[in-house]
């Protein structure tokens, strides 16, 4: 049992309370930022006279060679230290003696937890923004090749009218827009450096927090060394944004299950994402579109998690705030690999355009075109509604689409109706006339199209503005 704190206790630590207490097994993947923010430190306390040059150096140098020793794997973190934060000071000064002692001047760990785990969550956000970016070139792709691929829209799941594969797809395209611009919104919340705020009242030592901000890439210090220490409001942030991917990932493979269902059959998963049963031969399981639905609670689950722990926290840091970690962590990498997951079965999906046209064919989804035909020919809507309604009415009798019934039992109806309503009824034309932006048609899907291509350009792979 490795601890910085030993000094007025005059009994060892009960094993149980240690374990209970110590977070090594969790936040050991904080071991980069922790070295980066303690590099930082060590710079400013030598710029400000606190400590030497040579001293500065020896801790550089020990810090790097920790690093570089971690990051080979020549090192590892054991479980007998408490923290990350002890690990590596221990371990420092092991190396080089004395000045290892000092880097802890004018600094606390709760200062320092605070900083780690805002550089951590800063770069799982920009990760986790290259994987929406990846996302949303996979979904455009879709979009682009599937203009004229004619499917049913549905309301209650029910089919409504005809759309587009593209558009259908573009929907999706707006959320994780969204998704994207969200991540970016977070991060641009998390500027300040709360390095320097001590326990909670600051320092006696008069340090440059400005310096270290800069060093470790913030726009300037936290302005409140209170809020500094206990601040996981970025944190909340960006698992409140993790859940609504999570939420649209979900109702995507939802959609992925039902298409892919015996009855529907409009797409075809590829084998290298499907699973087989031990005891069905014939099946092949959407398993991973139901598992990333699935993962979703767990999302959700870290949400709820954090904003509960944190709601009964007087001010500053309480011990409570260590169970940000786990639950955090855990949905990061859950999220990431949904995403990666998801698209990659996208990406290699196949849709069956003759059974989507067939389906959007078969329900009706071209009647309210036909009442627009009535309209047209200056028949009053509700009228048009009615006549239209016993058309389908008819055409269910006889199990057949609009398009195959007989004109003249069209003129039986409406005298209105000519050879020209098979065209005004056709799916093509259905989507087709649907020109406002926005809309399935031809011409304003181009264009909304080449909205999100000259988007996804301007965004690059995720990575722009970033450092
Ligand atoms: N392991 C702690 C955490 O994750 C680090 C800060 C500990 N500070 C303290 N005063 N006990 O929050």
């Amino acid at each position: 049992m490795a601890q910085l704190w030993g000094g007025r206790f005059t009994k060892e630590t009960d094993r149980l309370v240690y374990d209970f207490n110590a977070s090594i097994s969790f936040d050991k993947r904080l071991y980069r930022e922790d070295i980066e923010g303690s590099m930082a430190h060590a710079r400013m306390l030598a710029a400000q006279g606190i400590l030497t040059d040579e001293e500065r150096e020896a801790i550089i140098d020990g810090l790097q060679g920790i690093l570089d020793e971690l990051e080979k794997g020549s090192l590892s973190i054991g479980s007998e230290y408490e923290d990350i934060h002890s690990f590596v000071e221990a371990v420092l000064t092991e190396r080089i003696g004395e000045p290892g002692k000092k880097l802890h001047t004018g600094r606390s760990r709760n200062d320092q937890v605070a900083l780690d785990m805002k550089m951590y969550t800063r770069k799982e956000i920009y990760k986790t923004d290259e994987s929406v970016t990846e996302l949303l070139h996979v979904i455009l792709e879709v979009m682009e090749e599937h203009t004229d691929t004619y499917m049913p829209g549905f309301t209650h799941l029910q089919k409504a009218q005809p759309i587009t594969l593209a558009h259908h797809m573009g929907a999706y395209f707006e959320m994780f827009k969204r998704d994207h611009e969200r991540l970016r919104d977070i991060a641009g919340r998390m500027g300040t450096c709360p390095l320097g705020s001590g326990a909670l009242a600051g320092t006696t030592y008069p340090l440059d927090r400005e310096y270290t901000a800069e060093l470790l890439g913030f726009d300037g210090p936290t302005l409140n060394s209170m809020d500094g220490v206990s601040d996981r409001d970025y944190l909340i942030e960006f698992l409140a944004a993790l859940s609504m991917i999570m939420m649209h990932l979900s109702r995507f493979c939802e959609e992925v299950i039902i298409w892919n269902s015996n009855e529907y059959q409009f797409v075809d998963i590829d084998d290298a994402y499907s699973t087989g049963s031990s005891i069905m031969p014939q099946k092949k399981n959407p398993d991973i579109a139901e598992l990333v639905r699935g993962k979703t609670g767990r999302v959700y689950g870290a949400l709820q998690a954090l904003l509960t722990t944190m709601k009964g926290i007087p001010l500053a840091y309480n011990k409570d705030m260590q169970e940000d970690k786990e639950l955090a962590f855990d949905a990061m990498d859950t999220v990431k690999g949904c995403i990666r997951l998801f698209a990659g079965m996208l990406g290699t999906m196949k849709f069956r355009e003759e059974r989507m046209a067939a389906s959007a064919k078969e329900g009706f989804t071209n009647a309210t075109d036909a009442a627009d035909y009535l309209v047209n020919h200056g028949v009053a809507f509700r009228d048009a509604h009615g006549i239209v309604g016993r058309l389908v009415l008819l055409c269910i009798e006889r199990g057949i689409a609009l398009d195959d019934l007989p004109l003249s039992e069209y003129k039986k109806i409406s005298e209105v109706f000519e050879e020209d309503i098979y065209d005004a009824i056709s799916l093509k034309t259905c989507v087709n006339k649907r020109v406002t932006q926005g809309a399935p048609g031809h011409g304003a899907m181009e264009k909304t199209i080449g909205i999100y291509r000259e988007y996804l350009d301007g965004i690059g792979n995720g990575k722009k503005d970033k450092e």
